[in-house]
């Protein structure tokens, strides 16, 4: 089946986060990373034949979602799971947050390479830790791990566990085996514990490859807890499902009590129904999926040659989340944020959501029809022009 990626579907009225939270109903939201998109027509049909039965208890998670998510990752990213190694919950963020408060004690640090998702930051101070920040080193347009000050800080005793972003929200690299191998090196050494946030794995362009971090060695995997779930790459979020994998028992028994005295422990009956879909005959969709999002991105990177030549882009390996440099402008993202909205109906993040170091950036959700990417392109552009002549 052939999917039509560039179709104009209207969300308003959805209950959308992305397109019903603005006052102005006109502006374009390229903010909170879902897509404009409808999911794999699989997953529409699983869950069509759900909703037709009419009766939504609680759920049972079959054996039938384990062996989905076990064979997509051994078949397209060649790691082998076992069944009972894996946990499930209502999101990775959730996952995040149950590890988190599994691995550490109050008082501790967890070590994050900012910016990061945003979320890192708050799971790891509602679970009564500190942030320890490793920034990304920025140049020519990526970024890359700065590994002495990551061994200075992962030296701290007090540094319990790392928050890897694989590949990474907002920089937008997929970390390559080499990184993840001295990443690992570094963790292991000093009984850091990994834990692995891979829920863009699948959003990867061309040119690159995604590593599971759990992949590299057989140490790695033992010293780190991956979550994963198909929900971004299959844009449904609102469905709520991930899993948490784990070749250690005890560790596997103190996230599966932290799921439980967080609540987290029950999910919905269409998040599994849609895993199950997306992993045994969604990959048809990812296939065109990916190659529109390289198209968006390469009509972006196009476009900004042209008209926005001072606000570089950082280069795009994964996700679809475009890291735009403004530092040009002078102005404080989140200033930039609120003028954009109110002055340009264009809804961008502001770089410092993913911390102060990303302060001058602003992300771009790519995944709409390019169309619409290019109105938002021509709304920035107009925006910057009214600025430069006020
Ligand atoms: C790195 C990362 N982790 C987790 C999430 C959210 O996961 P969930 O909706 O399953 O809680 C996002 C959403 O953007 C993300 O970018």
């Amino acid at each position: 089946m052939t999917y039509d990626f560039n179709e104009l579907i209207n969300r308003r009225g959805t209950n959308s986060l992305k397109w019903d939270s603005a006052a102005d109903p006109d502006v374009l939201p390229l903010w909170v990373a879902d897509m404009d998109f409808r999911t794999a027509q699989p997953v529409i049909d699983a869950l069509r034949r759900r909703v037709e039965h009419g009766i939504f208890g609680y759920t049972h998670v079959p054996d039938a979602f384990y062996e989905s998510i076990i064979r997509w990752f051994a078949r397209r990213h060649g790691w082998t799971m076992r069944r009972e190694w894996m946990l499930y919950t209502s999101g990775v963020v959730p996952a995040l947050s149950a590890v988190i408060k599994a691995l550490t004690a109050p008082g501790d640090k967890v070590l994050v390479q900012t910016p990061v998702y945003n979320c890192f930051f708050s799971s790891i101070r509602n679970n009564g830790c500190t942030v320890e920040e490793s920034p990304l080193i920025y140049e020519n347009q990526t970024y890359r791990m700065d590994f002495d000050d990551l061994e200075r800080r992962a030296a701290d005793p007090r540094v319990k566990v790392m928050l890897l972003c694989n590949p990474h929200n907002p920089a937008g690299r997929v970390w390559t085996r080499d990184e993840l191998a001295r990443l690992g090196d570094i963790c292991l050494r000093h009984g850091v514990t990994a834990v692995a946030d891979e829920i863009h794995c699948e959003l990867v362009m061309p040119g690159h490859t995604y590593t599971p971090y759990a992949s590299v060695s057989e140490a790695m995997r033992h010293g780190s807890v991956t979550c994963l779930s198909p929900t971004k790459s299959f844009n449904m979020a609102g469905l709520q499902i991930a899993a948490i994998v784990s070749d250690d028992a005890d560790v596997r028994r103190r996230i599966d009590r932290a799921i439980n005295i967080n609540e987290v422990c029950d999910v919905n009956p269409f998040g599994i129904e849609a895993t199950i879909a997306a992993y045994d005959e969604g990959e048809p969709w990812l296939l065109q999926l990916l190659d529109y999002l390289k198209g968006n991105y390469d009509f972006m990177c196009d476009y900004c040659r042209e008209h926005l030549p001072e606000f570089p882009l950082t280069e795009l390996e994964g996700t679809y989340l475009v890291w735009m440099d403004c530092h040009v402008l002078g102005l404080p993202s989140e200033e930039l944020e609120e003028r954009l909205v109110d002055e340009s109906r264009l809804w961008l993040n502001a770089g410092t959501m993913y911390g102060a170091a990303g302060e001058g950036f602003m992300r771009w959700n790519i995944a709409c029809p390019r169309a619409r990417l290019a109105e938002t392109l021509e709304r920035f552009t107009e925006f910057l022009n009214r600025t430069k002549h006020s």
